[in-house]
């Protein structure tokens, strides 16, 4: 249990115009109590009454994570009685009849809103996302070794699978080296689904992994990252392979370029949106604007992408502690496409790249 976090947010759900703060499964009720379940077919809801202890609703088999937990009351039900009594226990008790109970909009599922709904009658489901990631936006300096690990473990990963490369291998198989390679430095588990795209695939920025072989006049894209402790690193890298045409090199350098400025622009006081144009602008002003179709970054830490988001007209201003991407591409349909993505963290002057892979021209194969 974080105590001092339950303490914080429960200030926040008073100044936040709510009664109460229902979780489930995920980076939120993780990073305020460090319990994991699964958001499956077993309903887990916690709800953060301020004055009261955590109520926790749980299959009764998760009951070995709570024992003995301090400030948490489990409402446990059985495979065999369903969890429908336990639901009614848990709102009788706190008193949530006609409540306005903040929710996790984009996790909550309809089963655990209509559960609250009918256990709680009159209560007033409302979104709530922004209370806990507000909290969790300024990482402390536990949460960034997690994230330095995060990053350092991701690179040995990749030097590994590119220490295999050989022209001629598809994607999947190059997938596969990589998260093998990923398991191998003893991280938890994959970020996500890695990208591993090459040739005109690469000019798909969420391309899934083909069987087509990845030869001479390709990029070959990796965008990949690991697990530590909860927290992700999130990098992308882009390699020519054997002779490239000059316009695909042009595009290389500017978006490095990008990448540099962006990350040149992050310190405290400047707004994300700031940091995204001067990242945009570099591929703007060379006539490749349209080429560049997603914003310039996100939030990374428990979750892939949190706030913040850098993207234009986010007025949000940079505070030490928040850590984001900065991964500006360049994608050119048919052909292939270049992304180059960091992880950095602002600091009390400036920023910090978590990152420190080589982001030079770098043939391969
Ligand atoms: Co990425
Ligand atoms: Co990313």
């Amino acid at each position: 249990m974080r105590l001092d976090r339950l303490e914080k947010l429960n200030r926040q759900i008073a100044d936040h115009g709510i009664d109460c703060l229902a979780l489930v499964p995920g980076a939120n009720l993780f990073y305020l109590t460090g319990l994991s379940f699964h958001l499956g077919d077993r309903p887990t809801v916690a709800l953060v009454r301020p004055g009261r202890p955590l109520a926790l609703v749980l299959p009764a088999l998760e009951a070995p994570k709570v024992d003995g937990l301090p400030d948490v009351q489990p409402y446990l039900w059985t495979d065999q009685e369903g969890y429908l009594p336990a639901f009614e226990r848990a709102c009788a008790e706190l008193r949530l009849v006609g409540a306005r109970i903040g929710v996790e909009a984009f996790t909550m599922r309809v089963v655990e809103a209509g559960l609250l709904e009918q256990c709680a009658p009159e209560c007033r489901i409302l979104p709530a996302d922004g209370l806990v990631s507000a909290l969790r936006m300024r990482k402390d300096p536990d949460e960034l070794q997690s994230m330095r690990r995060a990053a350092d473990l991701a690179q040995r990963a990749l030097s590994a699978t590119l220490e295999q490369f050989r022209p001629g291998m598809t994607e999947r198989e190059l997938d596969a080296t990589l998260r093998t390679s990923i398991l191998m430095t003893g991280a938890e588990d994959v970020s996500f689904d890695p990208i591993v795209s090459g040739g005109p695939n690469s000019a798909n920025p969420h391309a899934r992994p083909t069987d087509r072989p990845v030869g001479s006049g390709d990029y070959l894209l990796f965008d990949w990252g690991v697990r530590v402790d909860g927290y992700f690193s999130d990098i992308t890298r882009t390699f020519p392979v054997g002779e490239m045409e000059p316009e695909m090199r042009r595009i290389y350098e500017l978006v490095k370029e990008a990448n540099a400025d962006g990350r040149e622009a992050v310190r405290p006081g400047v707004t994300c949106g700031a940091v995204d144009a001067a990242a945009r602008s570099v591929i703007e002003s060379a006539g490749y604007g349209d080429c560049f179709t997603h914003r310039t970054g996100h939030g990374l830490g428990l979750q892939v992408h949190e706030p913040p988001f850098i993207v234009a007209g986010n007025e949000m201003v940079l505070e030490p502690g928040m850590t984001f991407t900065i991964e500006p591409g360049i994608y050119l349909a048919g052909r292939g496409g270049v992304r180059i993505e960091d992880d950095v963290v602002v600091t009390e002057s400036g920023a910090e790249t978590l990152t420190t892979l080589r982001r030079e021209w770098a043939p391969i194969g």
